[in-house]
């Protein structure tokens, strides 16, 4: 008799509109494994500046996404640290600067093609709730649930502007709305794997909305599909 597939939630959706906060509730409520894959993205432009590679050079950067190791721990928190080449990079690779870095290099589609194996990897038992851009519509297309959250732009910017500051990173709203505003574009208008919600996908707007709030809309959709 076929197994039934692990099942998968996926959460997509532009900067700032709350898929961490909601992947972590999530993941902790349900006891299962998770996959930030915007830390992959963001290893990867890590590793390009480390081995000079020239974030233009899709051949070169989609050589180092092939053999990209990145380790995800999870610390006694639940916060999850992000160990490249034996170094704790986490805090690194969540400045702006590397965001915008790790969205150049994501647009490049020999770049997106050899990271997808790597994510789909994260898929083990009892589930996984995979937050990105393209859980849903690419990755994990046969995902049992899929949410897009989305928020009004300056609502997202003012939230990546407090997690930056209570990171000790010092940035000002005004350009950091620019950086956001610019990395979503490019984002939303790739050719491969754009940011849009997969057709089956729960939309949420998260706006007016708390973490909590959003959770337990969420929970309401994971009770009413009965899935646990
Ligand atoms: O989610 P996060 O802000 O960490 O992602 C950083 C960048 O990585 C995004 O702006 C996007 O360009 C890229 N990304 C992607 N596909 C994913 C996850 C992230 O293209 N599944």
């Amino acid at each position: 008799m076929k197994e039934d597939p692990i099942r998968v939630i996926t959460i997509d959706g532009p900067s700032g509109s709350g898929k961490g906060a909601l992947s972590f509730l999530l993941s902790q409520w349900m006891s299962w494994n998770v996959l930030d894959s915007g830390a992959i993205y963001r290893v990867l432009a890590y590793s390009c500046r480390s081995n000079n590679v020239d974030l233009l050079n899709e051949n070169r950067v989609a050589e180092l996404a092939r053999d990209l190791k990145a380790d995800f721990q999870t610390a006694e928190n639940g916060e999850i640290r992000t160990i490249f080449q034996g170094f704790d990079i986490s805090d690194i690779i969540r400045r702006e600067e590397s965001g915008k870095a790790a969205s150049k290099i994501a647009s490049m589609p020999r770049v997106r093609e050899a990271l997808v194996l790597q994510q789909q990897s994260f898929r083990k038992a009892p589930g996984l709730i995979a937050d990105g851009r393209d859980m849903g519509t690419v990755v994990f297309p046969d995902a049992i649930l899929k949410i897009f959250l989305s928020a009004d732009e300056s609502v997202r910017a003012s939230r990546r502007y407090l997690q930056l500051m209570g990171k000790g990173e010092s940035v000002s709203l005004a350009r950091l709305r620019g950086e956001i505003e610019l990395r979503d574009k490019r984002d939303i208008s790739r050719k491969v794997s754009p940011l849009v919600p997969a057709e089956d996908a729960l939309i949420i707007d998260s706006t007016n909305l708390s973490a909590t709030e959003v959770f337990e809309r969420v929970l309401d959709e994971v009770s009413r599909l009965k899935i646990t």
